[in-house]
């Protein structure tokens, strides 16, 4: 019997944390709403397969009662986390999701006293989002425990020569989903507030040059608060020229997408267009962290921090996730570098972290 499960096997992302769990010899349960793509994936990996869907509670209870821990792939999670959340606390069993979602956060966090009754560990955001920026907010905040200020950019942009598109089709459809609705979030004096998208553009060095970033809605910005605790947080991107540039003339047009056939014909149009990263772009794409601290006294701390493409990331620390819970004692939710603590990714291959960059 398996001892855990890839819930969302078949998606781009929990296909590649699968065949990652075969090489470092796991026998994980492949599950997933759809028997007939479960089962030639479990048949190419020698895997067991579990054909349940999120609707069918005492059905998703019991598959989830087989196992001690659920890697949670489907997504996008703010359809998809609540029913496994709850699966999950009421079979005891461990739940870890690779979701960026501010609001899918929110709901994990307000389970951490049931999670801790159960004995179980609610970890949400164990992939590219958020443990690399995770970690190094962990790491220059726990150098200026009395910050009040942080900034946190990130760029996830494949840097390598003849890359394709750098993003699945599952994560684009997760931003269609909230996007229209939460806007750019930043946090001012402890609390969520929206600003115009566009906005705030800035440049940020990172350890393979300068760049502009932009003002933008990423997980930090919750996960973040839970990690280190500073009231007031600004969290960019580094996108193509291209979106931030118009992103502020363009932004109205994301208001179509609240309209629910909108979203739809959208999202279908995106899984037909995004097969996701190639190998290729996996294998040789970097991706960089920057985050800087201040208090009330003007003292700072910086650092930054590279590591391997986002979704090849997600793949590699997902499966060093599950061990480490597996083999130790977690309970309640816990943010990523607040679980593992903020060295936890430097033993993630391809991994470089910088106090001060060289000239
Ligand atoms: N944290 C990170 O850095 C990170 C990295 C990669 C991905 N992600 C996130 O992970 C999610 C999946 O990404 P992906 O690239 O793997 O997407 P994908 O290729 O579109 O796969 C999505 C998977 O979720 C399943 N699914 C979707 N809605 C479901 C529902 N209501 N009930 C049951 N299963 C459902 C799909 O099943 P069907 O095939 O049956 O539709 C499919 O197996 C996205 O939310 C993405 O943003 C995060």
């Amino acid at each position: 019997m398996s001892q855990w499960m890839i819930y969302g096997a078949t998606g781009y992302t929990g296909t590649l944390v699968a065949e990652e769990a075969v090489r470092r010899g796991h026998k994980p349960l492949l599950a997933g709403r759809s028997a007939a793509k479960l089962r030639p994936l479990a048949e190419r990996l020698g895997l067991e397969y579990a054909a349940v869907g999120l609707e069918d509670t005492h059905a998703l209870e019991k598959a989830v009662g087989t196992v001690e821990l659920v890697y949670h792939a489907a997504g996008p999670f703010i359809h998809t986390s609540a029913p496994m959340l709850k699966a999950c606390l009421a079979a005891g069993a461990h739940y870890l999701d690779i979701t960026g979602e501010v609001p899918v956060y929110q709901h994990a966090f307000s389970l951490d006293a049931a999670a801790r009754e159960k004995g179980i560990a609610i970890i949400p955001g164990v992939g590219f989002d958020v443990i690399p920026s995770d970690s190094l907010i962990k790491y220059v905040a726990d150098q200026l425990p009395d910050a009040t200020h942080l900034d946190v950019a990130v760029d996830a942009l494949a840097l390598s020569e003849g890359a394709d598109a750098g993003l699945s089709a599952g994560t684009v459809k997760s931003m269609i989903e909230l996007l229209p609705t939460i806007g750019t979030l930043q946090r001012r004096n402890g609390q969520l507030v929206s600003q115009p998208m566009g906005a705030g553009l800035r440049k940020v060095r990172f350890p393979r040059g300068t760049k502009t970033v932009m003002p933008a809605t990423w997980g930090d910005v919750e996960m973040g608060y839970h990690t280190a605790g500073i009231p007031n947080m600004n969290v960019y991107l580094s996108l193509p020229p291209a979106i931030m540039y118009t992103a502020r003339v363009l932004s109205p047009l994301l208001n179509l997408l609240k309209i629910n056939p909108v979203r739809k014909f959208a999202s279908r149009m995106v899984e037909r267009m995004l097969p996701g990263p190639s190998e290729h772009t996996r294998e040789t794409g970097r991706s960089a962290v920057y985050a800087s601290v201040r208090n009330a006294k003007g003292e700072t701390r910086e650092a930054w921090l590279e590591t391997l493409e986002g979704y090849q990331f997600t793949m590699v620390a997902g499966v060093r996730v599950v061990e480490k819970v597996l083999d130790g004692s977690y309970k309640g939710a816990l943010s990523p570098a607040n679980a593992f603590g903020a060295d936890f990714v430097m033993s993630i291959e391809g991994t470089t972290r910088w106090d001060t960059l060289p000239e």
